[in-house]
């Protein structure tokens, strides 16, 4: 597809090396469109933060990235492999093009140094030549951009609040207009008002400044409200991938069935609250078939011995309520032996 601005290919990613490696990321494949919020989810350890990591290659050691490739289509440019780029090219992506805010990020803010200090530091390491006043300019713009007033820019990080905190890091993602922000649980540390406040705002960034967003969290109801896709991961793989509507709607996975089950309906008829019995997959001991079956209330014979593939399911294969032109048929996708997928190659 020509709308794509990241590809994740076959990724792979472990921990360790030799006989002591654990697979932590399978065989991913992800493609995230321009402009979108796709949103990334499922339960602590399901290998989110290791895919965030491993595409921007800032996996810290033991983590080596085995295979696969992540393609960044630059704007009217073609397409390069960031697993492939040199250190310049990286250092450019990082910043330029992508920006991240990782998990726990609000407590990353530097506490000796004024606010003003902190995001006048991040424009300048990456256009020296401008003047201070420029940067302080552009400073304060950025934090209005957050919804947080230029008075703010004096201050230290412990005289904000922790959504304030949050939305100075968001802000300073942004300094550099990037295509692409990457957020892992940036939010989780806030109580449930602040999240969404700062999530409602962050998709009215991206649409006035039209970057696109992969957003990861445990909490899938975030996700179903604010995210244009979701994926869902399980045990280092992706088992599920659907318009967020879709997902909600009619979700294929029994894995997503118990993920949306576990919080309660945004609307509509009350749902039974029934969770997910049992815990996520030891990466050390990983189930043979499907990673869920041990967990599922559908495992069949066949779950236990063979991994099912992701694919379109054959009942699936039309989304067209989903009103996004970009958006191919094949965008819905599940691994699970529930929904055998077409045998045509995808
Ligand atoms: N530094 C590490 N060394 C070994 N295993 C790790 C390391 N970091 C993460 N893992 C393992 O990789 C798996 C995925 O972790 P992670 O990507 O943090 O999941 P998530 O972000 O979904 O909670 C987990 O089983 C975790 O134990
Ligand atoms: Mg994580």
């Amino acid at each position: 597809m020509t709308d794509a601005v990241l590809e994740i290919r076959g990724l792979n990613v472990d921990y360790g090396l030799g006989e002591d490696a654990v697979h932590a990321i399978r065989d991913v494949d992800l493609t995230l469109h321009r402009g979108e919020v796709l949103g990334l989810a499922g339960e602590s350890g399901s290998g989110k933060s290791t895919l965030a990591y491993g595409l921007t290659r800032l996996l810290p050691p033991p983590g080596v990235i085995t295979g696969g490739e992540v393609l960044y289509h630059p704007d009217g440019g073609d397409p390069v492999d960031v697993l492939r780029m040199d250190h310049a090219a990286l250092r450019r992506f990082r910043w330029a093009e992508t920006a991240i805010v990782f998990q726990g990020a609000m407590n990353s803010l530097n506490p000796v140094h004024r606010i003003s200090t902190q995001l006048t530091d991040v424009i300048k390491a990456h256009d020296p030549r401008g003047t201070s006043a420029a940067r302080l300019a552009r400073a304060r713009e950025l934090l209005h951009l957050v919804g947080i007033s230029a008075d703010r820019l004096e201050s230290y990080p412990h005289q904000l609040s922790g959504g304030m905190r949050q939305r100075v890091m968001i802000g300073m993602a942004l300094a550099l207009e990037p295509k692409v922000v990457i957020m892992d649980e940036p939010t989780t540390a806030l109580d449930v008002v602040v999240q969404r406040q700062i999530l409602r705002q962050l998709v009215e960034l991206r649409e006035r400044l039209g970057f696109s967003v992969v957003f990861i969290t445990h909490d899938l109801s975030l996700l179903v409200e604010f995210s244009d896709r979701i994926a869902i991961m399980y045990g280092g793989r992706i088992v599920e991938e659907a318009a967020s509507a879709d997902l909600y709607r009619d979700p294929l996975h029994p894995y997503s069935h118990g993920l949306l089950n576990s919080f309660p309906a945004l609307r509509g008829p009350k749902r039974e609250l029934t969770g997910i019995p049992g815990s996520p997959p030891d990466l050390r001991g990983m189930p043979s078939g499907c990673a869920f079956h041990p967990r599922c209330p559908h495992a069949m014979e066949r779950c236990g011995v063979e991994v099912p593939v992701l694919g379109v399911p054959p009942d699936k294969s039309t989304t067209a309520h989903v009103a996004v032109d970009q958006r191919s048929p094949a965008d819905r996708t599940v691994a699970c032996w529930l929904h055998p997928v077409h045998d045509d190659g995808f």
